[in-house]
Parts: C-alpha cells; sequence; structure tokens
C-alpha cells in the first residue's frame, strides 16, 4: 500500500514535471527554423525539425541501447531546461574565408531516469540553416559511469520520399561512387554498387553514409552528417523505406559492441541541414562551428600549400613504389636490401625525386610528395601483416639527406609518405621516431593511408578505437609541428577547427580511381568536404593512361578546365598538381592556372549550385586582391550564367579563362580547351558554354595601370 502510494505519487510528479515543462519550441537566429523538443507519453524524448513551417523532420526518436543495462530510449522525466543564444566569429587557420560567425540559438534538456537513477541531456543548437544535437552523460548521479553502447537509436524521420545522392553505409571505405536515386531505390540500386577498394565492409541494403545529401520534391535541400567525432565510432544511417525513417548505425568493435564510454562524455553531434538553395549547403560552416576552437597556440607553422609528387606514375602502372622484385616477402630486420637487385622501374629515386624538385621550384609548387622512399614495399598488403613498414629506413637509392639539402636549396618542402598498410598498432608503436626523421630533415607534412584492414585483426576503419588512432596520430604530429593528410581515415567531422594541422584527408573516392563518374566531383563538394578538406589530386591533364603504361586500358573522362575547376570548387589548403611533369609541359599554358591558384582565401562566393549537376564557386586570394572562378558540370552540358558583382565597384580587372573548346568531349577530346583574356568589373555578366564532365577555371586580377 505504501508502496503503490510513493510510485502513484512519482507519477502525479512526473506528469507535473512533464506537463509544466511539456513541449520545448526553439527558433533559430532568423526565425526560421524551428525545432521542438519533447517527451512522448512513455517518457521517450523526441524532437521535430521545420523550415519555413515545413516539416523536414517529423517526430523523431533520440536514445541508445546499452549493454547489460535498460535502455536509455524511455522512461525519462524532464529535469529542467534552460536556454541561451550566442553569436562570435572566429577566424580559421586556413580556409575558405578569413572570419567566420558562429550564432546560434540553444537548447538545453536535461532528462532523468527514475527507473534506474541514470542522468542524460540533450543539447540542440539551431542555426539559420539547420541543427546540431548531441547527447551529453553527466557524471551519474547512482556513481555508475561506465556506459558500454549496443546501439545508438537517433533518428532522422523524413517526411516522404525524395532524391539521396549517397553512397553505401561500409565500416572501412568511403571509396564509392555516388547514386543518386529515390530513397525508395536505395534498396535495389545497392546491390549495383562497387567499390575496388581492398577492405570493405558493407551491413545493409539500405544503409548509406554520411554526410547525405537529400532534396525534396519542392526543392528544400537536407544534409544530414555527424561534427566532432572524438572518441565514439563514424555514424552511418540505415533506411526504413516504408517509412522513410533514417536511424543511426554505428560502426561495431571486434566485439559488435558500438561505443565504450565513461562519464562525463558528450557523443559527436548529430547534424541536420535544411536549406532552400543548394549554395547555402556549400556556404554552411556548420560542422565547423560545432566543433571545438583550435587547441593548438602556436599555429605559425601550419602552412597551407601546392605540391606535385613522385606518385601518379605509379598509380598510372608506370613505376613501381617497391625497390627490387628479388623479394616476395619482406621481413624488415632480415630483409638485406643492400644486395637486391633494382628493379629497374623504382620511382622513389634520387634522381627523379630531384627532377620533381625541380618542376615545383620552377613552377610554384611548395611541396614535393615522395610515396616508395622506404623499406618494405614489395611486401606491403594482401598478408595482414603486422610489422609492415618502419617508417625511418630509405631505400639504398633514395638519399634523404642528399635530397632534403637539394630541396632546401630550391625552397621547396619533401612531404613525408607513411603508409601503414592498416597496421595501426604498428604505426603507433614507430610513429614518434617517424615524426623526429621528419623534423630532422625538415619534413613540413606527413600523408599517411590504412590500406587494407586494420590491424589489430576485425577492427574496423570508423570504429571507435580506429577513430582514436587517427586522433591520436594528429595529436602526436601537431607536438612534432606536423601537418597530416591522412588517407582511407574516418572521413573528416569538422575536427581542423580544433587541430589545424589535420590539413586534408582522402575519405573517397580520388583521382586516384580514374574517376569517369560525370557527377562525382559536383556531388562531393556537398557531402565529402562538409567535414573538411579533400586531398582529391586534381590537375589530371592525360586521361588516357595507355600512355604511361601501355598495358593499361584506364581513362578518366573529364576535360582539362574541368580539373582545373577543382583547385577552387573542392576546397583544400594541400592542393596536389597530380600529373607528370612532362605532361605540364605539354599543355604549359593551360598548367598557368594551377602555377596561379592559391590555397588560402579571404572571401568565398558560391554562385551556381546543384547536386550531380553543377557547382560554380568564386574565391578572393588571402593575400591579394585576385580572384578565381571553378565550375564542374555533371552529366550534361550546360551555359553557366554569372554575375561578377563580388568585385570592387569601380576597380577594372582582366580575366583570364580557361573553358572547354566547343568540340571538347571528355571521353573522346578531353584535352580541347581555349584561353581567352577579357576586361571585366563589378557588372560583368559572363555566360559560358561547359560540355558535360567540362568545366571553367577563371583568374581575374586588378588591370595594371
Ligand atoms: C592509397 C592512397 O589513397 C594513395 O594515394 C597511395 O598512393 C596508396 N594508398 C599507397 O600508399
Ligand atoms: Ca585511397
Amino acid at each position: 500500500m505504501l508502496k503503490l502510494h510513493r510510485s502513484l505519487t512519482a507519477a502525479i510528479a512526473a506528469v507535473m514535471a512533464f506537463s509544466a515543462l511539456g513541449d520545448e519550441t526553439l527558433l533559430s537566429p532568423d526565425g526560421k527554423m524551428k525545432l521542438q523538443f519533447s517527451l512522448n507519453a512513455s517518457g521517450a524524448p523526441q524532437y521535430e525539425l521545420f523550415l519555413d513551417n515545413q516539416e523536414i523532420i517529423k517526430p523523431s526518436k533520440l536514445g541508445f541501447e546499452v549493454k547489460n543495462q535498460a535502455p536509455l530510449t524511455d522512461g525519462f522525466e524532464l529535469k529542467n531546461v534552460s536556454r541561451s543564444t550566442f553569436n562570435e566569429t572566429w577566424a580559421p587557420v586556413w580556409g575558405e574565408e578569413d572570419s567566420i560567425q558562429n550564432h546560434y540559438n540553444e537548447l538545453l534538456a536535461e532528462l532523468v531516469q527514475p527507473a534506474t537513477g541514470r542522468a542524460m541531456n540533450i543539447r540542440f543548437r539551431l542555426y539559420d540553416e539547420g541543427l546540431g544535437l548531441r547527447y551529453e552523460f553527466p557524471s551519474q548521479p547512482n556513481g555508475h559511469d561506465y556506459f558500454i553502447i549496443t546501439d545508438e537509436k537517433t533518428e532522422f524521420a523524413l517526411p516522404s520520399d525524395m532524391t539521396a545522392y549517397w553512397i553505401p553505409g561500409d565500416y572501412d571505405t568511403q571509396e564509392y561512387d555516388y547514386h543518386v536515386t529515390r530513397l525508395s531505390d536505395i534498396r535495389p540500386t545497392y546491390r549495383n554498387s562497387f567499390t575496388g577498394n581492398v577492405s570493405s565492409s558493407i551491413f545493409s541494403e539500405t544503409g548509406v553514409q554520411t554526410s547525405l545529401q537529400l532534396k525534396t520534391d519542392n526543392g528544400k535541400y537536407i544534409n544530414i552528417h555527424e561534427a566532432a567525432l572524438v572518441d565514439y565510432p563514424a555514424m552511418h544511417l540505415n533506411l526504413n523505406d516504408s517509412t522513410f525513417v533514417f536511424t543511426s548505425h554505428l560502426t561495431p568493435d571486434q566485439r559488435g559492441d558500438k561505443a565504450h564510454i565513461q562519464a562525463p562524455f558528450n557523443t559527436p553531434w548529430r547534424t541536420v541541414m535544411a536549406v532552400d538553395d543548394a549554395r547555402k549547403i556549400l556556404a554552411s560552416r556548420l560542422i565547423y562551428n560545432l566543433n571545438e576552437p583550435s587547441k593548438i597556440e602556436d599555429t605559425s607553422w601550419i602552412k597551407p600549400m601546392k605540391f606535385n609528387g613522385v606518385w601518379w606514375e605509379m598509380i598510372a602502372g608506370q613505376g613501381t613504389w617497391a625497390y627490387t622484385d628479388d623479394f616476395s616477402s619482406v621481413k624488415l630486420d632480415q630483409t638485406d636490401y643492400s644486395k637486391a637487385k633494382p628493379n629497374g622501374r623504382h620511382s622513389a629515386n634520387t634522381q627523379n625525386v630531384k627532377r620533381y624538385i625541380d618542376f615545383a621550384a620552377d613552377n610554384n609548387l611548395q611541396g614535393v610528395l615522395v610515396e616508395g622512399w622506404n623499406t618494405g614495399w614489395e611486401d606491403w598488403f594482401g598478408n595482414e601483416k603486422d610489422e609492415v613498414f618502419d617508417f625511418v629506413t630509405p631505400y639504398p637509392d633514395f638519399d634523404i639527406k642528399e635530397l632534403t639539402d637539394y630541396a632546401k636549396s630550391k625552397g621547396v618542402s619533401l612531404i613525408m609518405h607513411h603508409e601503414t598498410s592498416g597496421s595501426t598498432r604498428n604505426y603507433e608503436r614507430h610513429l614518434r621516431d617517424a615524426y623526429e626523421l621528419m623534423n630532422k630533415y625538415g619534413y613540413p607534412a606527413v600523408k599517411s593511408g590504412y590500406v587494407g584492414n586494420l590491424l589489430p585483426l576485425g577492427l574496423y576503419h570508423y570504429s571507435q578505437e580506429a577513430v582514436n588512432h587517427y586522433l591520436y596520430a594528429v595529436k602526436e604530429a601537431a607536438k612534432h609541428k606536423v601537418m597530416v593528410d591522412a588517407h582511407e581515415a574516418v572521413r573528416p567531422t569538422g575536427l581542423a577547427r580544433t587541430y589545424p594541422n589535420l590539413i586534408a584527408n582522402e575519405s573517397a573516392k580520388g583521382n586516384e580511381y580514374k574517376v569517369k563518374d560525370p557527377w562525382h566531383t559536383s556531388i562531393l563538394p556537398f557531402t565529402r568536404l562538409q567535414g573538411g578538406p579533400m586531398d582529391y589530386t586534381p590537375g589530371i591533364f592525360e586521361m588516357d593512361m595507355s600512355k604511361l603504361n601501355p598495358g593499361s586500358r584506364e581513362r578518366m573522362e573529364f576535360t582539362i578546365p574541368n580539373q582545373l575547376a577543382l583547385y577552387v570548387t573542392m576546397y583544400s589548403p594541400l592542393q596536389m598538381a597530380a600529373d607528370l611533369p612532362e605532361h605540364y609541359q605539354k599543355f604549359a599554358d593551360a598548367f598557368q592556372f594551377i602555377k596561379d591558384v592559391p590555397v588560402e582565401w579571404s572571401r568565398s562566393e558560391y554562385l551556381e549550385a546543384e547536386p550531380a549537376k553543377y557547382v560554380t564557386v568564386a574565391r578572393k586570394d588571402k593575400n591579394s586582391n585576385d580572384w578565381y572562378i571553378g565550375s564542374t558540370a555533371g552529366r550534361e552540358g550546360r551555359v553557366s550564367h554569372i554575375s561578377l558583382d563580388f568585385l570592387t565597384p569601380g576597380v577594372k580587372y582582366v580575366a583570364t579563362i580557361y573553358a572547354d573548346a566547343k568540340n571538347a568531349d571528355a571521353r573522346t577530346n578531353p584535352q580541347a580547351y581555349t584561353i581567352t583574356t577579357k576586361k571585366v568589373n563589378s557588372k560583368t555578366t559572363l555566360n559560358i558554354p561547359v560540355v558535360a564532365s567540362g568545366g571553367y577555371a577563371i583568374r581575374i586580377i586588378p588591370e595594371k595601370k
């Protein structure tokens, strides 16, 4: 009787608390976005999102399944709600502009689950262009601070079927071509997805990756991603294709659990952008804004740069990373390279590297990447080998001292390469020595890579432990003043704001695949680039790989002006001029654009954008009054109409326009371009024809008096 009475009082108190705090509404600073948060009748937290009174996300549940504990999905009471407003402007170390506004309204819902004594908070930040929400686990009132998350149950309930620009969910790779289909067509299309990646783990026929771009039938653009992925597995999305509800699907650990957390702990932010114009997705800095400010105090050593590299000749099959054909198996401590016969095709030899250094020095490229410089490449993947590289021992034909001195004398830096072959454990063992070697020889940046299945075996590329590994490598690098460009690591979530030495990632299909897919580069800015810069390796001028390697039948299907445009449309502080020096010498007039284009900007204007169809961006050089424009096209040719009204009124400029020639064709005539100059000013409008898979690039400089 007494017991009943007490629980009745608790129930009445709960109802009172619930009705007292009721449905909570939060508006964006401009009042156009509206978030609603509530607990339903069973105490399950849910949210709903509107743009201009149109429902973008229907009531969607929030919460977790927890191992050996009751779920954190319902039975909650709202203990407290608080609100605040934040508005500040910050200056990124590098980026698409020199200052970024971070303006949001916030709502913090503090929940308790009376049946278990556990506490969980949900923090919402509403921006003009979207929402960030995260879970916060305060120190637990019941003293049990450890949670093994077996599933995160964050829903994104879409109001209807719509268009999705997606790649399959995969625990190990994002190196896929994009599909553009209705949500209802994901399942039938899924089976046609293919990636040549050697490590791939798909999990559901309706699983997709984030950042996911969507478009409603009445022209609203929705983007779902995450921000500040730290000490937690990467989030995928799994679709219920009869209800159009996406649910978060975290990358598992080796036991099949998802995340180990210890309170106090905050999850990454789950983000939903919703806008009425695709250009606003490209202009949004919501993901960066949801990350912490830089933790690196002195950032003077972080220097954006363009580079070339001893790389494409291997990718195209002309040269090899390996030094010799003598060994089919290598044991680093036992293999004697001094007696091995060089294979004659090893690209990273001192003489060849000097050729690239000379080319960089002559052409305004600040760095030279050299892959295949260190021992171990004869036997580097496929065997899930632990001790695969030591990252410090050069091949006999790579004179590290001589090359460093030579590069220095030419004002060029060498860029280090650490292929881990997925062996995270081995990399952690050697990391400090490897960075110290870089410091000794003055290498400012490293390109790292995680090809193949990760070691320890069973570890997925996007699991919590792997996520922790990548960040560990970035933090250790910062201690050594080393910039990092990590390939095959987890896709970025804006962490470069906090660790600006993370100057690029790959984490998507790049030019190394000899990309053919026309809409690829007109989708990536909406998806992969939302989290941070991509080392896409643009600038391929010779599309026919048989010209480099007679045995090859591969070819890329983009025009040269399309490749030039990428230096502007695909922002990165680290941009490669990926093709061979001889191809740039052959098309020297087109290469001039790559020589000129900067990697740091003070302003960006998004002139035209429609996912998969076209992206046109204008950017102002951070160090001059010059402007650069890039435009890419998807499957169809078009005429791009742009106004130069962003130029300073009254100033006379000269524009150099690199465009597709009339007879250009990405497949049969990709090297047909025109270069014209034109006097322009802020009143000029331009109409530039672009072929399918084509583009254009423009340099605009103030006229000399
Ligand atoms: C894959 C990287 O994406 C590529 O750029 C690199 O050359 C190879 N791994 C070898 O490390
Ligand atoms: Ca790759």
